[in-house]
C-alpha cells in the first residue's frame, strides 16, 4: 500500500529550505575540521583552492541534487526512479538513490558518536568535570570519556532521540521549525565567541594562521582534502540535499538558493576557525588537528580565561546545535521513504530508522572501548563508516547524479527544474559533464591509491587536461549517451 497519493511536505517559510540546507551543511566537518585543515595546509592559499573547489565542484553537484528532488518529489530512490524514466531510462538508475540513502544513514552512525563527544562535554563543562591542569589531565579525561561503554553510549543515544524526536514531528513542525531557531542561535553565539577571542589577544595570529597567503606550503594532498570536503561540508551525495530538495516549493530558484547555502557555509567555516583559534593562540597551545583541538586544548584554553566556563558551555551549545541539525537531514531520506512507501506515520517510521540506528550507532561506539580490537584490514567499524562514506558512496553517487544529469536525461528535464538562463545554464552544464567529474575521478585515483598525483603547481596542465577531455566528450556525447543509457 503506498500514500504516494496524499500532497507533499513542502518548506512553510521563504528561508525554510536554505535554514534547513544550512543546518545539514554546517556540522563538526565546518566547525572543527575546516579550521584545523587550513592551518596545516597552507592557510589563504588552501582557502582559495577550497572556494574553487566548492564553486566548481560542490555547486553544479548541489544544483543537481536539489534538482533531483524537486522533480522526482521524494525520497533519493523515489526521486530518481522517477526522473530516469521520465527520460525513458532504465529505473535500475535508482540504485543511486539507494546508495545514497545507505550512505546516509552510515554517516550518522558514526557521527552520533562525535556528537555524543560534543555533548558530554557541554555537560562536564556545566557540571565542573573539565578541572585539570595540563594537557596531560585533558587527554586522560578524553580517554576516560570513551572508556566507559555506557557513558559514551548514553550520550549517542541522547543524540539519536532528539534526532528522532524532532524529525518524528514533521517537516514543517520538526525540521523546520527546529532550525529556524538553532540556526540564527548558532550564528549568534559563533559571534560572541569571535568577540570573545578578539579580545584574549590571540586574535592577530589567528588571522594570519588563516589568511596569511602562503602558497608554498600548499601541496597537492592540500588540494585533494580541500576537494574532498567539499563534498563533505555540504553534505552532498548522501540524500540529505535531495530529500530537503524535495520539499522545495516549485517557484523557488535552485540556483539562488544554492548559493546562498554555500557561502553560508562557507562563511561559518570561516568564523569558527576565527573563534576557536585567537583562544587556542592566546594561551600559547599548538593548532593541532584530530579530537585533541576541540576536546583537549580548547577546554585547557577556556579554563586559563576570564569568564572561560560560561563562553566554554556557549561554545559546546553551539556544537551540539550545529551536529544536530546535520543529524536530523541525515535519517529524513530515510524517514521519507518509509512513509511513502511502508503505509505507516511518520512517527512510526522515525522511532523504527531510530532503533537501527541506535544498533549501528552502538558498534560503532564500541569501537572506543570494548571493541578495540575488532579490526579489519587495521580499520574499526567507525572507521569503516568514515572512510567508506567519504572517499566512495559520496563521490560515486556525486558521479553518477552528475553523469545523469550532463549526458543521460533529457535536457529539459533539467532547463526546466534549474530555470536558469541560457549562459548559466551552458555553464552549469560544462561543470556537471566535464569538470565535477574530473573532480571526483581525481579523488578517486587517490583512494585507490594508482598515483598521487602531484598538479601542485601544473594548473596549466590540469587545465590543458581539462579541455582535452572536453572535446573528447563532446565529440562522442551522443554515444556517451547511449552506453551511459544502457
Ligand atoms: N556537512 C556535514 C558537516 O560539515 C557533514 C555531512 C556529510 C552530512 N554528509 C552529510 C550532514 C549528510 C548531513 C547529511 O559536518
Amino acid at each position: 500500500m503506498t500514500t504516494e497519493q496524499q500532497p507533499r511536505a513542502q518548506w512553510l517559510g521563504r528561508w525554510g529550505f536554505v535554514l534547513a540546507a544550512t543546518g545539514s551543511a554546517v556540522g563538526l566537518g565546518n566547525i572543527w575540521k575546516f579550521p584545523y585543515m587550513t592551518g596545516e595546509h597552507g592557510g589563504g592559499a588552501f582557502v582559495l583552492v577550497y572556494l574553487v573547489c566548492i564553486l566548481a565542484v560542490g555547486v553544479p553537484v548541489m544544483m543537481t541534487e536539489i534538482a533531483f528532488g524537486r522533480r522526482g518529489r521524494g525520497s533519493p530512490i523515489d526521486a530518481v526512479r522517477r526522473v530516469v524514466t521520465e527520460s525513458g531510462r532504465s529505473s535500475a538508475w535508482s540504485l543511486l538513490g539507494w546508495m545514497a540513502m545507505l550512505c546516509g544513514f552510515m554517516i550518522l552512525s558514526f557521527y552520533v558518536v562525535v556528537a555524543g563527544w560534543s555533548f558530554s562535554y557541554l555537560w562536564k563543562m556545566l557540571s565542573g568535570g573539565l578541572n585539570g591542569s595540563g594537557v596531560d589531565d585533558m587527554a586522560a579525561i578524553f580517554v576516560a570519556n570513551n572508556e566507559n561503554p555506557f557513558n559514551l553510549g548514553f550520550w549517542s543515544t541522547l543524540v539519536t532521540l532528539a534526532t528522532m524526536l524532532i524529525v518524528g514531528k514533521g517537516v514543517q513542525a520538526g525540521i523546520e521549525k527546529s532550525v529556524s531557531w538553532m540556526m540564527p542561535g548558532m550564528v549568534i553565539m559563533l559571534l560572541i565567541l569571535i568577540g570573545y577571542g578578539a579580545f584574549s589577544g590571540g586574535f592577530g595570529e589567528a588571522w594570519s594562521f588563516l589568511f596569511s597567503f602562503n602558497t608554498g606550503s600548499l601541496s597537492s594532498e592540500g588540494m585533494l582534502a580541500a576537494l574532498g570536503h567539499a563534498f563533505f561540508t555540504l553534505s552532498l551525495a548522501s540524500g540529505a540535499i535531495l530529500t530537503y530538495g524535495s520539499y522545495l516549493p516549485d517557484g523557488a530558484s535552485i540556483g539562488r538558493t544554492t548559493f546562498s547555502v554555500a557561502i553560508a557555509d562557507t562563511l561559518v567555516a570561516l568564523m569558527a576557525g576565527l573563534a576557536i583559534f585567537p583562544i587556542i593562540f592566546a594561551n600559547g597551545m599548538s593548532p593541532e588537528g584530530g579530537p585533541g583541538l576541540l576536546f583537549m586544548s580548547l577546554p585547557l584554553a577556556f579554563q586559563a580565561m576570564p569568564l572561560g566556563t560560561l563562553f566554554g558551555v556557549l561554545f559546546f551549545v553551539m556544537l551540539s546545535m550545529a551536529a544536530l541539525t546535520s543529524s536530523i537531514s541525515m535519517v529524513e531520506a530515510t524517514v521519507s521513504w518509509l512513509v511513502d512507501n511502508k503505509g505507516i506515520t511518520r512517527r512510526t517510521a522515525a522511532w523504527g530508522t531510530g532503533i537501527v540506528l541506535w544498533l549501528v550507532s552502538t558498534l560503532a561506539m564500541l569501537s572506543f572501548n570494548l571493541g578495540a580490537d575488532w579490526t579489519l584490514g587495521g580499520r574499526h567499524f567507525f572507521d569503516w563508516l568514515d572512510y567508506l562514506t567519504s572517499r566512495w558512496m559520496m563521490p560515486l553517487g556525486g558521479l553518477g547524479m552528475v553523469l545523469l544529469a550532463g549526458f543521460v536525461l533529457k535536457s529539459e528535464t533539467f532547463r526546466e527544474e534549474l530555470g536558469l538562463a541560457p549562459h548559466w545554464h551552458v555553464l552549469w552544464l560544462f561543470m556537471v559533464r566535464y569538470v565535477s567529474p574530473l573532480g571526483i575521478l581525481v579523488i578517486f585515483v587517490d583512494a585507490l591509491g594508482i598515483a598521487r598525483l602531484q598538479f601542485g603547481l601544473h594548473w596549466p596542465w590540469l587545465l590543458a587536461v581539462l579541455a582535452l577531455i572536453t572535446v573528447i566528450g563532446e565529440l562522442l556525447s551522443p554515444r556517451l549517451r547511449r552506453t551511459l543509457a544502457g
